[in-house]
């Protein structure tokens, strides 16, 4: 009877250790308040960058632009991992459910938006209209995506 007992006891603690490891997220270092104001702070801050590359751009120094477009295209690989599931509200976000509806569209328009800046390094310098080739390779990506995925503000 005891043996019984225990082994079923085991059990027991066998199943209650195994769902508490499959129920931890992937990104379970963070917290949500985290993730939202992580975000958050990574497009402000590619906001100014990008006024510094269009200032920069138009000055003709290319090398210091070329650094910062690097910038932000790193910034938008990470902003991928920025939207899990569990981060759909709270802290005042402006991200709109439609991204969680059409995550694969979300995310392709970032890639597109981080390897555009990459296509900027590349075209920048030869570039007989520098205002219209940043408007087309930058600043687009930026409407194109909040128009359909972030609140109006
Ligand atoms: C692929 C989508 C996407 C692209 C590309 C994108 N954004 Fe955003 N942006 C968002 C979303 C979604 C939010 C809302 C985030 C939140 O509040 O949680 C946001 C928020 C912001 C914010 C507000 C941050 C805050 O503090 O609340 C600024 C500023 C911003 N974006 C600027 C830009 C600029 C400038 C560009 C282009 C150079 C850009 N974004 C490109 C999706 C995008």
């Amino acid at each position: 009877m005891i043996s019984k007992y225990i082994i079923n006891l085991i059990k027991y603690i066998f199943f209650i250790t195994a769902l508490t490891l499959i129920s931890i997220p992937a990104y379970s270092e963070l917290s949500v308040e985290e993730i939202i104001k992580g975000r958050k702070a990574l497009f402000s801050k590619n906001y100014s960058t990008a006024k510094k590359v269009q200032t920069f751009a138009s000055k003709g120094d290319f090398e210091k632009a070329k650094n910062l477009m690097i910038e932000m295209s790193e910034n938008y690989k990470k902003l991928l991992e920025y939207f899990p599931e569990n981060s759909k509200e709270g802290f005042k976000t402006e991200a709109l459910p439609a991204i969680w509806e059409n995550k694969d569209e979300f995310n392709n328009l970032m890639t597109k938006a981080s390897n555009d800046m990459i296509k900027l390094t590349k075209s920048i310098e030869a570039s007989d209209d520098i205002k219209g080739t940043l408007a087309k390779l930058m600043w687009a990506n930026c409407k194109a995506c909040h128009s359909k995925f972030r609140a109006p503000h």
